[in-house]
């Protein structure tokens, strides 16, 4: 199939090792913070926090609680997506007046709203409540690999890490914030054997239905 977007879906791949000279300049990663802003989420409540980790020292560290992979010290660039452990009602209620300034609109008008969701989020246990932030990253996720793929930028989506050892590694418990999933950004090593690998998909009677 000839398409823009399937010709940069087809050309990302899982990149396992980095050219660590190669940097991502700061218009690229301009795009892609604004892209990582403009992921959709639950009721729009973006309980989402990127870290970019710039630190050499704390990259290796975090290195050694991601498997040993190279790409968390030699790629450009390293985020690690963090959701929010629990909101509060103040939480939703900031999300309200945020609504309401950008919209233009009287508060009062969408409390009603406001309260709905906080009927919705009160309804879960602790741990649900965590485990649906937590669901929040990968939407973010599989937009930054698009975003990346148009650039053409390389990328590594990870959750081979320890997140127990991500979140004391960079304190990120008492924020109320917990690490869910990694990225990788920058440009491939040549010596990078993944590049040359066919695609490996179902095909698409096997994986749609029609009922
Ligand atoms: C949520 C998620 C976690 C992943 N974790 C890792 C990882 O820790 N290390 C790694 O090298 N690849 C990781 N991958 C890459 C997948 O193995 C890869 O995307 C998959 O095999 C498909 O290959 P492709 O991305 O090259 O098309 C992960 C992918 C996803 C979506």
């Amino acid at each position: 199939m000839k398409h823009l977007i399937i010709e940069d879906l087809s050309w990302r791949y899982a990149t396992k090792k980095y050219n660590p000279e190669l940097k991502i300049s700061d218009e690229n990663i301009e795009i892609i913070k604004e892209s990582l802003r403009l992921v959709p989420t639950s009721y729009g409540l973006f309980p989402l926090k990127y870290i970019f980790i710039e630190s050499k020292e704390i990259r290796e560290k975090l290195r050694s609680n991601a498997w040993g992979q190279s790409q968390i010290t030699d790629a450009s660039h390293l985020l690690v997506i963090c959701s929010f452990i629990q909101l509060d009602h103040s939480y939703i209620d900031e999300h309200i007046a945020l609504t309401a300034k950008i919209r233009n609109i009287d508060p009062s008008s969408i409390q009603g709203y406001g309260n709905f969701v906080k009927t919705k989020i009160d309804e879960m246990s602790a741990e649900k409540h965590s485990d649906w932030n937590a669901k929040q990253p990968y939407i973010a996720l599989g937009q930054l690999m698009h975003t990346c793929a148009s650039l053409r930028i390389d990328a590594t989506p990870m959750e081979g890490f320890e997140p127990a050892a991500f979140d004391e590694i960079l304190g990120l418990t008492k924020d109320n914030l917990k690490s869910v999933l990694v990225c990788a950004m920058g440009y491939r090593s040549e010596e990078d054997n993944n590049q040359h690998l066919a695609k490996v998909r179902k095909n698409i009677e096997d994986i749609f239905e029609i009922k």
